[in-house]
């Protein structure tokens, strides 16, 4: 299916329009906005996500009128993923890192990824704010507007900058592992960093300005083009377990090299056991008294 389609032509299409619909964040992000919410008082949406995904999207299929889309606030009407097919598919998010586009902080993007026969093709992440236009095409490498980018070759985690989502923590289920394996990085590495965009923080990583990054708490949107653009940047991207990354349900172990894998795989592991540890005592104390 790929052969057959132009990729040529599906990469300058969509690079034009993303740049075109960009516009439209690039002239907002210093406004007011009409913030309405999803799952929680947190999950933020701006008139601003639902039209750059309308005109993303009525633009690529009046191109392509035979292709699939995978769009963050299509998805949202419904609450229903779905499936990854072979078909050309377009996994978008018009604005990732929403909440840094509600507070005018510049660190906010659109993120578009082609995949066919469930591969990764093509990667766009754009920056409108502070102009960077992060690509990449499967074989081809990746840039930063125009200009070759290649992630850190750092294999020791004594020597990393992590970046790391803290914000889940405020989610209770999961509060206690996402705190152990923050304070687990910030034990060991130089510095940790939350971004407030997963799209951004992978291209980070791809060009060398962070060395690791990680979640678990991720969707297709946030991360299909960031990861192609770290791949072709000379980086990896696993899932957290070590096992083979899923695009569908991404648990992100993303690092500038391979190196580090085992290292990070082991670190995260001993963080949940302590954590476990920790709970299982409270527990015990909480029955004996
Ligand atoms: C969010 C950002 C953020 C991550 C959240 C995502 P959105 O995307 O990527 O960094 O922590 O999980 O939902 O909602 O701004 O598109
Ligand atoms: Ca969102
Ligand atoms: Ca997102
Ligand atoms: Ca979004």
């Amino acid at each position: 299916m790929a052969n057959q389609l132009d990729m040529d032509h599906c990469f300058d299409f969509v690079m034009k329009l993303t740049i075109e619909s960009a516009k439209i964040i690039r002239n907002a992000i210093q406004g007011g906005k009409c913030i309405e919410t999803k799952a929680g008082e947190w999950d933020l949406v701006t008139q601003y996500d639902k039209s750059v995904e309308e005109i993303l999207i009525s633009g690529l299929i009046k191109e392509f009128p035979t292709h699939k889309f995978i769009g963050e606030e299509t998805v949202s009407k419904t609450n229903i993923l779905p499936n990854l097919t072979d078909e050309p598919t377009w996994i978008i998010d018009p604005i990732d890192g929403t909440t840094n586009f509600v507070h005018s902080f510049p660190h906010t993007c659109i993120s578009i990824a082609l995949a066919v026969n469930r591969q990764l093709e093509i990667g766009i992440v754009y920056n409108p704010v502070i102009e960077q236009m992060f690509t990449a095409r499967r074989g081809c490498g990746a840039y930063l507007n125009g200009n070759p980018i290649k992630s850190s070759d750092i294999s020791d985690l004594r020597q990393s900058l992590v970046c790391i989502e803290a914000s889940y923590a405020r989610i209770e289920e999961i509060r206690d592992e996402v705190m152990g394996r923050i304070e687990a990085f910030v034990s060991i590495a130089h510095g940790i960093r939350t971004l407030g965009s997963a799209a951004l923080t992978l291209c980070y990583i791809a060009m060398g300005a962070a060395d690791v990054y990680h979640t678990d708490n991720l969707s297709p949107w946030d991360v299909a083009a960031g990861v192609l653009i770290i791949r072709e940047a000379g980086g990896t991207v696993i899932d957290t377990s070590g096992d083979k990354f899923n695009i569908m349900n991404p648990k992100v172990l993303a690092m500038g090299n391979k190196k580090l894998a085992p290292e990070l795989i082991k670190l995260i592991r001993n963080a949940d056991l302590k954590t476990q540890r920790k709970r299982i005592n409270k527990n015990q104390s909480t029955i004996n008294t």
